[in-house]
């Protein structure tokens, strides 16, 4: 059995909201029995090292973690802090439990909203499934298919096909994981699930739900999703954790 956590868009911007509801969230998931976390980029607001510094300490917890690039981070100061290497190239990272493995892509594109998994990238993605012993969970910040929310269909993933063709050629894949359009969504993409986390610091709304503009909420409170895979059945439970704010 394979259970994962998810956390997305926490959006660390070094005010107290943003950094409670995020240590709400981790606190809970520690007292858990999981394999492994994963969060799905946007770990920061403004990708700036303090930010970083910050996410580091709340993101850490007695579990396994890997966590993706979004288009609010900055690779720099991301790989700088919280992965303790440097420079500017896609951080592209994989975690294995047993023969299961979590692949985890950068499709972020620096300074921009929307998102394109590099020729690198692909590549990359390419060979860790052909060397994965087992089956697999790919996860990306951006959203490879409509959801139906047209402002984060706006900015969603620019090279769907791409990812589509590797995809194809690897039976191995259980299910795409992907945050960015914070909502607790599923659909489906290259016949295969696509498993939305929900944003810990915000909820977006769909066209039927309300006409604001962005069609954000921050009333709902914060969220995360459970992927339980057994080999065979694949089941993704969400959950939120109540926020109290401090006074
Ligand atoms: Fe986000």
């Amino acid at each position: 059995m394979i259970v994962v956590a998810q956390v997305s868009d926490t959006h660390i911007d070094g005010g107290p909201r943003a950094t409670e509801r995020a240590e709400q969230v981790m606190r809970h998931i520690d007292g858990l029995t999981v394999d492994a976390v994963i969060v799905t980029g946007d770990v920061a607001d403004n990708g700036s090292p303090a930010e970083y510094e910050i996410a580091r300490k709340i993101l850490t917890t007695r579990h396994p973690t890997l966590i993706c690039p979004g288009n609010h981070d900055s690779r720099g100061p991301f790989r700088e802090v919280l992965l303790d290497s440097d420079g500017d190239a896609p951080v592209n990272q994989v975690l294995r439990v047993g023969t299961f493995s979590i692949v985890l892509a950068d499709s972020s594109i620096p300074g921009r909203a929307e998102g394109r998994l590099d020729p690198e990238t692909l590549t990359w993605l390419d060979e860790t499934l052909a060397e994965a012993p087992g089956q697999a969970f790919v996860g990306m910040h951006h959203q490879a298919s409509t959801i139906h929310v047209p402002y984060v269909d706006g900015i969603g993933l620019r090279n769907p096909g791409d990812l589509a063709d590797v995809l194809g050629r690897h039976s191995n894949v259980v299910a795409v994981i992907s945050g960015h359009a914070h909502t607790a969504g599923a659909t489906t993409f290259a016949g295969l699930p696509l498993l939305l986390g929900p944003g810990v610091v915000s909820t977006s709304l769909t066209p039927y739900e309300t006409e604001a503009r962005p069609p954000v909420t921050l009333d709902e409170p914060p969220g995360f999703a459970l992927h339980v895979f057994d080999g065979e059945h694949l089941a993704t439970h969400y959950r939120v954790v109540p926020h109290q704010a401090s006074t």
